[in-house]
């Protein structure tokens, strides 16, 4: 595995690859299972991977959380290489932001202001700026996401329709742990405690899943047993992708329909104890 700290050795790269695809999996590092699966998926493909690591400032828009996100350099490249990934990108803040690399505009819809777009503010202008970049740098023929963030993921197909085209997206299913609660690098923030009492937030999410007509009595169930064990929920919704668009209670008129794509999903963001926490079950 080699590491590589300037965009300009990764033009080597290419000439690395005979008739492999080059599959690049974003990520800000304190890497766990999660992560690999994206690896893992890629590899599945007959891809050669490079994963970056940068934990890219402009998308936190709580100076606390970027001082607390935690960094693992040492032990990620370690889980990365015995993955068997073939390169990683680790650049810092001047490599990713130089003065010649103008930001790009892509048109974001109302999911830049929804959900996560509402509860961060500037967020996905972050996301979008650096991922713009990351593919420019690393060139890639497919990329790897992870569902659990699935506005992100919408965000980034709209970034691949708009400005690359040719790079194919994959939305890697969550990895959950025993529990059922998804896997983030946020999760070492939890206590033993908090761990078990954020594993309802999945079973929240998959029983209003199955609710079709009730589901926003179920909506309001949950929110109440959530809160009582001391969950602080921002939203949990269900929508339609891949705008967002809330359900109507009164007539579950978006039945999703797996064979013209069309998917729904109950969407969840709070925080536990300090600890901000999203999931989603997409059905
Ligand atoms: O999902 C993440 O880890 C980040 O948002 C990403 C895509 C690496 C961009 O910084």
């Amino acid at each position: 595995m080699k590491v590589f700290e300037r965009a300009e050795d990764l033009l080597h790269i290419h000439s690395d690859l005979g008739s492999q695809q080059l599959a690049f999996i974003p990520t800000m590092g304190a890497l766990h299972q999660g992560h690999l699966s994206l690896v893992r998926a890629a590899q599945a493909k007959g891809h050669k991977t490079i994963v970056s690591i940068f934990v890219n400032p402009l998308q936190f828009n709580n100076s606390e959380d970027l001082l607390k996100y935690p960094r693992t350099l040492q032990a990620d490249l370690k889980l990365l290489d015995d993955q068997g990934v073939d390169w990683v990108f680790t650049p810092n803040i001047d490599e990713m932001y130089p003065a010649s690399i103008a930001d790009v505009e892509v048109d974001l819809g109302l999911l830049e202001d929804r959900f996560e777009g509402a509860f961060r503010p500037g967020h996905f202008h972050g996301v979008v700026q650096v991922v713009y970049r990351l593919f420019k740098y690393v060139n890639p023929s497919e990329v790897f996401f992870g569902q659990k963030d699935l506005q992100q993921c919408l965000v980034i197909e709209q970034l691949i329709e708009q400005v690359f085209p040719h790079i194919k997206m994959h939305r890697v299913q969550t990895m959950r742990e025993d529990s059922g609660l998804a896997m983030s690098s946020r999760n070492v923030r939890l206590s033993p405690e908090s761990l078990l009492k954020a594993a309802e937030i999945s079973k929240s999410l998959k029983d209003i899943a199955t609710r079709k007509e009730e589901f926003c009595e179920a909506i309001d169930l949950h929110s109440q047993r959530l809160a009582a064990i001391g969950i602080e929920v921002e939203y949990l919704n269900c929508v339609s992708l891949p705008w967002m668009d809330a359900l109507e209670c009164d007539h579950f008129t978006k039945e999703p329909n797996p064979s013209n794509g069309h998917q729904n999903a109950v969407i969840f963001a709070g925080s536990l104890n300090g600890v901000r926490l999203i999931d989603n079950w997409v059905f």
